[in-house]
């Protein structure tokens, strides 16, 4: 705690409030007793001066283009570290040491395998249905298939409920895929990695050997690590806003998904892909830049801005250098989806509009192309995303659950409704 303080004037009154420093990063103005001191509440659409919790998780300095998680830069994470590594050093704070980190390993595989009953389940979706909106049903019903893990007053019931959460995603993931397109379902394999064992459930089919190539495993963990948490994005409060009122945490993680599901968040890389399909060819990017300039044009360009990126997001340079090993390593040289993104990507950074509004590609922009390569069809991106987030949902939820002073959050408003009046029977009205 610091002892600078904030004073406001308001109707005549002065008052005094405490700002709180974090360890790095902007400080906050505590206004917690504003309503009680003066009667007001503050206002601000899109919480983008608000911060809603402390968090020792994640940090981001949107201007220098910095992330980090519990202090490690997510660069050196991604290019030194595995996915289920920056699992636990997102729920515990530090990074494993090797028996942790084999141990922890071990937990995680041992969870794999999903209730069979949940085979049942899925059959209950149509084929088309999109397999976020799968996603979405099926991790809410997890809570059905694991009463025993659903009290969140127990911590031993808690670590088990984050164990099979991480662990299950995937599995659930591969099998939104595979009854989306009609294969059978490809049950987990323990001896293999997260990623490598993944990509098996997704692509291996039971009348084939299925070989992983360690590359394409490899930029798969590094997909997963980069999209791991993100501090309080609109999903992560989500899952917050959720636990808050004591909700089990599969409730809570279907909640996120369902957030992340929207084009503005996690669909961008579905829209992203989309939205280069649509362009084509290079020759048609002025158009298209036009569009996304022109006022009366609801049209934006997909994976371009961030919420708190005003720099280039750390994130999709990682990204840009794994969407060239893919495609290398799959041989796959004129892909014209990345020759009409480089080219976007060059005359965004240089058109005036994009600089002076401090838009740069995020991560999204890159990771379709990617995805795409690894044999994905885009309906699946924003399920991949779900599933390497899940981690940070877990880790920001269970945080949130062990802080003494957490409170169900509950934000106010600005009424701009109609005043009191009196109900006008149905043969009065005109
Ligand atoms: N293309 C064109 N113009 C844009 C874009 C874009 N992609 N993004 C923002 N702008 C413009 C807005 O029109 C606005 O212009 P104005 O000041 O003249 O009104 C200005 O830049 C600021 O934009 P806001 O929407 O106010 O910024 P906000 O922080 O609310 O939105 C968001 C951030 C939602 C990410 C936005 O940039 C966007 O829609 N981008 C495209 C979708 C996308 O890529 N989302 C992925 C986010 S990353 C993630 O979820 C992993």
């Amino acid at each position: 705690m610091s002892d600078k303080t904030a004073k406001l004037s308001l109707s005549g009154g002065e008052h005094e409030f405490s700002v709180h420093d974090g360890t790095i990063g902007p400080s906050v103005v505590d206004i917690s007793s504003l309503y009680k001191e003066t009667g007001a509440f503050t206002y601000d659409p899109g919480f983008t001066s608000t911060a809603s919790c402390d968090s020792k998780i994640t940090f981001i300095d949107g201007d220098e283009g910095t992330l980090l998680h519990r202090g490690y830069p997510i660069e050196q994470l991604a290019e030194q570290g595995d996915f289920l590594e920056v699992c636990y050093l997102l729920l515990y704070g530090e990074l494993p040491t090797k028996t942790q980190k084999h141990d922890f390993d071990y937990r995680v595989t041992r969870h794999t395998m999903v209730h069979e009953q949940m085979m049942r389940f899925f059959t209950g979706f149509r084929r088309d249905a999109h397999p976020m909106a799968v996603m979405c049903g099926t991790v809410g019903a997890l809570s059905a298939f694991y009463h025993d893990s659903t009290d969140i007053s127990d911590p031993h019931q808690r670590m088990v409920a984050s164990m099979r959460m991480i662990a299950k995603m995937p599995t659930i993931a591969a099998m939104a895929y595979k009854y989306h397109i009609g294969q059978p379902f490809v049950y987990p394999q323990n001896d293999l990695d997260y990623a490598s064992n993944f990509l098996r459930m997704c692509f291996a089919v039971p009348c084939e050997e299925y070989q992983v190539n360690p590359v394409l495993a490899r930029a798969m963990d590094r997909i997963f690590i980069l999209h791991a948490d993100h501090e309080q994005n609109a999903s992560t409060s989500t899952v917050r806003l959720a636990g808050s009122s004591g909700a089990n945490p599969f409730a809570c993680i279907a909640a996120g998904i369902a957030c992340l599901w929207g084009p503005a968040h996690g669909g961008a890389n579905e829209a992203a892909l989309n939205m280069l399909g649509e362009i084509g060819s290079v020759d048609r990017i002025p158009e298209y830049i036009a569009r996304a300039k022109d006022k009366n044009d609801p049209f934006r360009l997909m994976g371009f801005g961030h919420r708190v990126y005003k720099n280039y997001d750390p994130r999709a340079k990682i990204m840009q250098k794994t969407t060239h090993e893919v495609l290398g390593e799959l041989g796959i040289k004129d892909d014209p989806l990345l020759e009409v993104a480089m080219e976007l990507e060059k005359i965004a950074l240089h058109d005036d509009y994009f600089v002076e509004k401090k838009l740069y590609p995020n991560i999204d922009f890159y990771s379709g192309i990617t995805l795409r390569a690894l044999g994905f069809p885009t309906t699946m991106f924003t399920v991949l995303f779900a599933v390497a987030r899940t981690v940070g949902w877990i880790a920001q939820w269970k945080e949130m659950i062990e802080d003494p002073s957490q409170r169900i959050g509950r934000p106010r408003q600005l009424y701009t409704g109609e005043p009191k009046r009196d109900y006008v029977p149905m043969n009065k009205r005109s």
